[in-house]
């Protein structure tokens, strides 16, 4: 899709924006006094508080980045309490060596404390959790998923960025080189010439080999699960941006990757800025959409804008994420018209071939939407952060 063609232009969207953010405090709320303490996964027809497998725990930051990203975007302080109590949940998690998500739980909570307050205290959790997750690095060059040793995901894109933070708050080049391999190995075996994305690769523990692309929680192995498509686009910019300046990285050389995921993204996008769970379904496998792919996409190509210095790219990566916003804001994937809906953005998928949070609202979704919305309503990618 062109999306200069269809999208509206930021003024015009604005009332829209800001009565979806309107919406997502109200649920915020909702969740803050009916589950107190509860830090959501999935829905179940539509309610929280009743995950059944969560597969694996990369969730809990972001209820309270929501949280922080109303305060943000609102100055009201009511919120303040509520995120930091949450976040404070997740501090015992800088250590944590099961999972691959620490970016996930700290970026969204402790980096946005971190940014309001300036606490060292902050700054020092945020730092051990960059070693934490330094430390999975395999003798391929990338941090491996919670799998093992022998999997590399393009979901760690998103996590990479911490090892990136850590490494230039401390000047330790090692934490530097780590981050900058994850990047490049994630990008020669899980990026495709077309920009579009393999979900897993699988490596040879010993000698570091590539094997094969592989699939989770996409349709198949050779095929694009959109939320990795989604989550290869935003990773990439951030590894962009906080890669500038670091030794050894060619300008760009992120930029590169990130562009081409988009590209890849707008080029097989339907006509509505959605795309299905997986780009590449056959017609006999059910076309739900998946909403967060859409949101994180968004969110994404907003810093994408800023990132780039092309003037008719930057106005085509921000012409994009209005489009998505502007779907993603309509009835259709906002509960206006349905009260007891407890989620934010409906018609998400976690994993589909698990049968887990399918066509619900699922956390991720519903904060990278929040996120989307507070910077294009505040017209700045910073707001987001
Ligand atoms: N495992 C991360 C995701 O579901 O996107």
């Amino acid at each position: 899709m062109n999306p200069s063609d269809t999208s509206p232009t930021r003024e015009s969207l604005l009332p829209e924006l800001r009565r979806a953010l309107d919406l997502a405090a109200g649920r915020a709320r909702l969740v803050l006094e009916r589950y107190p303490n509860y830090l959501p996964m999935y829905t179940v027809g539509g309610k929280w508080g009743h995950e059944g497998e969560r597969w694996t725990h990369w969730c809990e930051g972001f209820f309270p980045g929501i949280l922080w990203l109303l305060h943000r975007a609102t100055g009201d302080e009511t919120w303040l309490g509520p995120a930091r109590s949450l976040s404070r949940r997740l501090e015992p998690r800088q250590h944590d060596r099961a999972v691959h998500d620490l970016g996930f739980l700290f970026f969204s909570t402790y980096l946005r404390e971190y940014h309001l307050t300036a606490e060292p205290q902050l700054r020092n959790v945020l730092i051990q959790a960059g070693r934490t997750l330094a430390l999975r690095r395999q003798q391929g060059g990338y941090l491996c998923s919670f799998l093992g040793p022998h999997s590399l995901f393009i979901d760690i894109m998103m996590n990479v960025g911490l090892v990136f933070w850590a490494a230039r708050e401390t000047g330790d080049q090692d934490l530097f080189r780590i981050a900058r391999e994850h990047c490049r190995m994630t990008a020669r075996h899980l990026v495709r010439g077309d920009g579009s994305t393999a979900h897993e690769g699988i490596f040879d523990v010993e000698t570091g080999q590539f094997l094969r692309q592989s699939t989770q929680q996409g349709w198949r192995a050779d095929s694009t699960w959109s939320r990795g498509l989604a989550w290869a686009l935003y990773g990439f910019t951030t590894a962009h941006r906080l890669a500038s300046g670091g030794s050894c990285v060619t300008p760009g050389e992120f930029l590169d990757v990130a562009r081409r995921c988009a590209d890849c993204y707008l080029r097989r996008v339907p006509a509505s800025f959605v795309p299905p769970w997986d780009f590449d379904l056959p017609p006999e496998a059910p076309h739900l959409w998946d909403s967060s792919a859409a949101a994180i996409t968004a969110s994404g190509l907003w810093d994408l804008s800023e990132a780039v210095s092309d003037t008719g790219e930057q106005q085509r990566y921000r012409s994009a994420a209005l489009a998505i916003l502007q779907t993603l804001c309509t009835d259709a994937f906002l509960p206006l018209q349905r009260p007891e809906w407890e989620g934010i953005l409906m018609h998400g998928v976690y994993h589909f071939h698990k049968g887990l949070g399918v066509d619900e609202s699922v956390a991720w979704g519903d904060h990278f939407f929040v996120e989307a919305l507070v910077k294009a309503i505040a017209g700045t990618s910073e707001a987001g952060w």
